[in-house]
């Protein structure tokens, strides 16, 4: 597969895929200004979790091209950037927790002037963005004994390269799955209302030559009942301490339909998309987006005009709908709480280690 990177840092400018314009055209978007980046987010230039990378590097900006001389100066700014990068989107704990690990490394006591500063900040932003693909690439491996050697599968969203660094969590499993020689049909979730499914997974498995068919999203329950589908997956935006897991809209139901068939539903989650601080998934707040995204297909108005829309960008799937949730650390099973809170913690200790380890 032709390596398409979703985002890259090129001497103090962020180069970024236009993923709305896909799989038409293949552009980039040259940013060198923090509020273009935020605005970049929001509008879904980069999507999915890249935004993480985007909002890191989005600060590496700010450092960068800074003309602040004092170090608490510096730090201000980084700051007010940091709550404009955060407010973009708001149901991604990603976002947030490379914002404040950004942030926490700008404030080490051991910087002392500008110029560590910017180094330290841009630093941490590669670091960040290497971590990415190293953790995607050891959870795919983890979930790949969920994988049977022939599998049909449902897949939701976009996951994949375009939507990590590189490579991808569910659609990473699929990947892996494929290079390690499993014949896997992939039922590929249109994922109304932009498309992610239609648009960007079928482009990426195109391109990885794995078969596959576009269906429409409440296509699945038919599907399980006809077809036969072994397991269904999906990433997520943020899993609950208790396992609830906020994704993509139409995840839920999916996870329903799954359930009622018996069929596994899995989530692939990174442990950095795990946020120990809400209990459950009614304390995650969901994104509302605008309602042309809902009236609209292309240019195309598909509604009467003045129609009420109601467009909330993600939804909750309740942990007992879900089989298992596997991160970089390993496969949690129900009940989540106690094995999703070792698992973070296990990932933290690793990178301070490392942390430590290179000084
Ligand atoms: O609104 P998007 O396209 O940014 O959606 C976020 C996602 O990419 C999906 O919900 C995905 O399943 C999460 S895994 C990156």
């Amino acid at each position: 597969m032709r390596a398409y990177r979703s985002l890259e840092w090129h001497d103090s400018v962020i180069r970024m895929l236009d993923q709305r314009l896909l799989p038409d055209r293949i552009e980039y978007i040259d940013y060198t200004d923090y509020r273009d980046v935020a605005g970049a987010i929001k509008a879904m230039v980069v999507r999915g979790a890249p935004a993480i990378g985007a909002a890191a590097y989005g600060l590496a900006l700010v450092a960068s091209h800074s003309t602040a001389r004092a170090v608490a100066a510096l730090h201000d700014e980084l700051v007010a950037a940091a709550n404009v990068l955060h407010a973009a989107r708001s149901t991604a704990v990603n976002l947030a927790w490379a914002l404040n690990r950004m942030l926490a490394r700008t404030a080490a006591p051991n910087l002392q002037s500008v110029d560590q500063i910017r180094q330290a900040v841009l630093r941490e932003a590669h670091a960040i963005a290497k971590e990415d693909i190293r953790t995607n690439k050891q959870l795919d491996l983890n979930a790949l004994p969920l994988v049977p050697d022939n599998a049909t599968i449902i897949h939701h969203c976009n996951t994949g390269a375009l939507a990590w660094v590189d490579y991808g969590t569910a659609l990473g499993v699929i990947r892996t799955a494929h290079e390690h020689g499993k014949r896997v049909q992939v039922y590929v979730d249109e994922t109304r209302p932009r498309f992610q499914g239609a648009r960007l997974t079928a482009w990426e498995l195109k391109q990885l030559g794995i078969p596959h068919s576009v269906i429409v999203d409440s296509a699945s329950g038919h599907l399980m009942r006809t077809a036969g589908v072994d397991l269904c997956v999906v990433g997520c935006d943020r899993v609950a301490a208790n396992g609830d897991t906020a994704n993509k809209i139409g995840t839920y139901n999916l996870a329903l339909v799954a359930y009622a068939h018996g069929v596994p539903c899995y989530v692939m989650a990174p442990t950095s998309t795990i946020d120990l601080s809400v209990p459950n998934g009614d304390a995650i707040e969901i994104e509302e987006r605008a309602p042309d995204e809902i009236t609209c297909v292309g240019d195309e108005q598909v509604t009467p005009d003045d129609v009420q829309v109601k467009n909330p960008a993600f939804d909750i799937t309740p942990a007992r709908y879900i089989t298992a949730i596997i991160t970089e650390m390993g496969i949690a099973y129900p009940p989540y709480e106690q094995r999703l809170r070792e698992m973070v913690e296990r990932a933290e200790a690793a990178r301070n280690a490392q942390e430590s380890a290179s000084g």
